[in-house]
């Protein structure tokens, strides 16, 4: 689908996109259309309670003095509550409306209602921003019906008299929304594609956007002593893999990199603590965080960000074998600390102990932010609105749930402490993987994995909630995975980091 911007026309062929405020009316662009269809506008709200609300819509088909298939009639809400997050809904309801619909063209002429707080470029580049991430499709393993699911729609145009600045915002935007597509895509991938090298392999397409990418293999991280990553994959046919992208765009090269860490188990069986059949679907997204990460890279990179930034993924895939790591197994992690493994199928944490070991000791980063499909316990607690955000650092904690409620992927923060993490002592090594518990089951791996991090500022996402939906769609992301996270980091980093 192909995004521009033009100055606002009423004369197109396509579908025409037209707004009128709750209280206000038609704007002066929708009056322009009504007049020019001698009412048909005034006449088609007079049959409907269509009152100017955000989310109400009134189509009016094949319209006579007007050249366009359909004129579309959105509500805008109340003025002072028009905001960029509000304008990506509206433009990815309409587009989720039209998409498959027979419709080929959009024209947005959505004037900013009267005592808004956008401009027009603003505004404009953010009905780009959800039109685009809403007309995301995921039809590469259908080969019937394709006509059901494949978009009709080819062209969105966005009305404002502002076209070049709205442009100019549209780069970093455009950005952030192919980056949340390359999560999303390697989210819906089946686990029998892609497994850790495949994994491996697509994150080297960042090398095209000036990513320096590294993979290390399962000898690599055996001398770099990463026993506890390594037991997971132990059980895998396929190759364990740790992915190292830099992006460095920081105008001071030595600059301290942030750095962002994801889980990648491409997909989780549990291992010997095996799953039940119910509980395993879903868990080709268990490699949701490194998704997230790459994803964030690609849009850092695409949108050539002033920042140093790091991102680590390790790649494994949890599976029962004769050569399965075992409950009971003791294995020794890069820190140096030793663990005993009594539940397989809480892998995650042994994943990112030596990922988050290795960035740290390696990059001495600012910061440190891992993003994980952690915790079924995650979802108990928060539902699928917010990802817990567990912190040893107030500001970046602070910074993170700004971000996150600016760009629409919310967070809300969880409690560490000592009696928590006491849970974790193990009778015969340094720590245990599980308390043993069914008690705080979230805190208690963020706490595992607090041990892992050396003073560095560090902030743990469990996203085990949000990467992927079932049930309601999220009104930007269609389908199953969502590429929870990229919004969030990308955002951080443009307030706090570039220089
Ligand atoms: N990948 C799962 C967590 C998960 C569950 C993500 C459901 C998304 C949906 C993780 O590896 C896991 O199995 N966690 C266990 C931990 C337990 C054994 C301490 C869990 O949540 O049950
Ligand atoms: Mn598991
Ligand atoms: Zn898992």
């Amino acid at each position: 689908m192909q995004i521009g911007f033009a100055t606002p026309s009423i004369g197109g062929t396509g579908a025409l996109i037209v707004g009128a405020t709750e209280g206000g009316g038609l704007t002066a662009t929708a009056s322009a259309v009504d007049k020019a269809t001698d009412g048909a506008l005034a006449r088609a709200q007079g049959v409907t309670r269509f009152a100017g609300k955000s989310g109400q819509v009134v189509e009016l088909l094949a319209p006579a003095g007007l050249k366009a298939s359909r004129i579309l009639l959105v509500g805008l809400g109340k003025p002072q509550e028009f905001d960029t997050r509000a304008a990506e809904r509206l433009a990815a309801s309409i587009v989720g409306r039209l998409l498959t619909s027979g419709e080929t063209e959009i024209m947005f002429a959505v004037d900013a209602p009267k005592g808004a707080k956008l401009k027009g470029d603003v505004l404009a580049a953010h009905l780009a921003l959800g039109a685009k991430l809403r007309s995301y499709t995921f039809n590469d393993y259908r080969t019937k019906k394709r006509e059901e699911h494949e978009p009709t729609l080819t062209k969105v145009t966005v009305g404002t008299a502002d076209a070049a600045g709205a442009r100019r915002r549209w780069a970093s935007l455009e950005a952030l929304a192919e980056g949340s597509f390359v999560a999303r895509n390697l989210v819906n991938e089946p686990p029998n594609v892609l497994s850790p090298q495949e994994f491996a392999n697509r994150a080297k397409a960042l090398a095209k956007l000036g990513v320096k990418v590294e993979v290390l293999g399962e000898a690599q991280m055996k001398k770099l002593g990463m026993g506890a990553l390594l037991g997971v994959g132990q059980g895998s046919d396929r190759e364990s893999q740790l992915v190292v992208m830099q992006w460095n765009g920081a105008r001071g090269k030595k600059d301290e990199p942030v750095a962002f860490v994801g889980k990648g188990v491409c997909f989780d069986s549990g291992g010997l603590s095996l799953k039940t059949g119910a509980g395993m679907m879903g868990m080709k997204g268990d490699m949701g965080g490194a998704a997230a990460v790459v994803g964030t890279m690609h849009a850092l990179a695409q949108r050539k960000a002033r920042v140093n930034a790091v991102g680590v993924v390790g790649l494994v895939e949890n599976m029962p074998d004769g050569k399965a790591q075992r409950p009971d197994d003791v294995v020794k992690s890069m820190s140096g600390q030793t663990i005993e493994v009594l539940n397989t199928d809480a892998e995650g944490r042994l994943v990112l102990a030596d990922a988050l070991w290795y960035t740290q000791t390696r990059f001495k980063p600012k910061f440190v932010i891992d993003l994980a499909t952690l915790t079924g316990a995650i979802s108990v607690a928060l539902g699928h609105e917010n990802a817990g955000l567990f912190s040893n650092d107030d500001k970046l904690a602070e910074r993170i749930f700004e971000a996150g409620a600016d760009e629409g992927e919310t967070v809300w923060r969880l409690p560490l402490g000592d009696a928590y993490d006491k849970v974790l002592k193990s009778k015969i090594a340094d720590m245990k993987n599980i308390s043993g518990g069914t008690q705080a089951g979230s805190i208690v791996a963020a706490q595992f994995l607090q041990r892992f991090i050396d003073k560095t500022p560090w902030a743990h996402l469990d996203i085990a909630g949000v990467a992927w939906q079932d049930g309601e769609q999220r009104a930007l992301a269609p389908g199953w995975a969502t590429g929870w996270g990229v919004r969030v980091l990308n955002r951080l980093v443009a307030d706090h980091y570039e220089k």
